[in-house]
């Protein structure tokens, strides 16, 4: 079995360079540093077993606004077992997906149909739109926006999109992931067409990657065949009773979407003149990331330099001679955080 790398892994990091866990700024993933505060839980969400409980159901049908859903433990799941539950009720095709990406889609896609890629690195809309009509396809994948690159498309070009695979049983598969800092774009609307499925994971914006919580929004068929595969109990007790505090909770939503907006700029700034000093340019620029491209040596000598500093950075490979280096948000209201963020940048002048 293939082990993708992912961020965040600062055990593996406090490993390979000496330096306590509780000593690492963490830029390597888009997970919110602020998280929604966890609520006092009642001990018998730790002692029940874990069936659907109805307020949770009620919380995440508002929050996703859609009846048709399933919840899972994260939405890594549900991009692994879509491959082949789309095989069964679909077709079995090839499927166009973006060449950056989040790589776990490749992966989970590659064991049943064969990959065929669009450019992760721009709007490929006319590529893809000529793909779907010319080429074997039979599936999109949209990651949108896309991790690392950033790209988005809007939601009438997605639903185009699955009105030319329609009438080959294809489906358009958006994930969603960071889409919670601006639920307008998101593709779950009452007119969504039935082709279309929607990943979404709680872990980013709520900033709660730990609990491990996800959600597909499809057509029912879609969703008994996978709540089949992935059988009872996928949301443990405590995972629902947080989730269906911060579901509930639309003031911190909207106080956290505007200090996200608000911040932006202030987050990329953090970065972007040095790096631009240093010959790179910004690809993504969005809420909870932004991506730089650059050299592959100097993404390696940049994220060795960080790492030196207890500062975990994120490098993604183009092509081998390029990459990008992929920064999360800092909490700015640390000082020393800011301090050593800016200490490190600076010896890289
Ligand atoms: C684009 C994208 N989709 C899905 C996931 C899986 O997230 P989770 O399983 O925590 O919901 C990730 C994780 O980083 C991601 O970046």
């Amino acid at each position: 079995m293939t082990v993708l790398v992912h961020g965040g892994n600062i055990a593996r990091a406090a490993h390979m360079y000496g330096r306590p866990v509780d000593d690492w700024i963490d830029v390597s993933t888009g997970i919110n540093v602020h998280s929604y505060p966890i609520p006092e839980l009642s001990a018998h969400v730790w002692q029940r077993l874990p069936y659907p409980d109805e307020q949770f159901i009620a919380a995440a049908f508002a929050y996703y606004q859609s009846r048709n859903i399933l919840l899972t433990a994260g939405s890594q799941p549900i991009l692994e077992c879509l491959p082949q539950a789309l095989g069964e009720l679909g077709n079995r095709q090839a499927v166009l997906i973006p060449d950056i990406g989040y790589q776990e889609h490749r992966h989970a896609w590659q064991g049943h149909t064969q990959v065929v890629d669009y450019n992760g690195l721009i709007d490929d809309s006319e590529a893809i739109t000529k793909g779907l009509a010319e080429q074997d396809i039979g599936h999109l994948l949209v990651i949108n926006p896309n991790n690392p690159t950033g790209i988005r498309y809007s939601v009438e070009q997605i639903y185009a999109w699955a009105a030319q695979l329609a009438s080959k049983q294809g489906f358009v598969v958006v994930d969603e992931a960071f889409i919670d800092c601006q639920p307008e774009q998101s593709c779950i609307t009452p007119n969504m067409p039935s082709n279309v499925l929607v990943i979404r994971s709680f872990g980013k914006f709520f900033g709660l990657a730990g609990i491990r919580l996800g959600a597909l929004i499809a057509m029912p068929t879609i969703l008994e065949y996978l709540a089949n595969q992935m059988g009872i109990w996928r949301v443990n007790g405590p995972a629902q009773a947080v989730s269906t505090a911060a579901f509930n909770d639309r003031q911190w939503q909207q106080q956290m979407r505007a200090q996200l907006a608000n911040q932006q700029a202030q987050q990329r700034q953090i970065w972007q003149p040095v790096l631009h000093a240093l010959g790179a340019r910004i690809q993504a620029d969005t809420a909870l990331f932004r991506s730089f491209t650059m050299p592959a040596e100097l993404a390696q000598e940049v994220h060795q330099k960080a790492a030196m500093q207890g500062i975990l950075t994120r490098p993604v490979d183009i092509d081998g001679q390029t990459s990008l280096l992929r920064m999360g948000n800092i909490d700015i209201t640390n000082q020393s955080h800011l301090q050593r963020c800016n200490q490190w940048l600076q010896s890289l002048t």
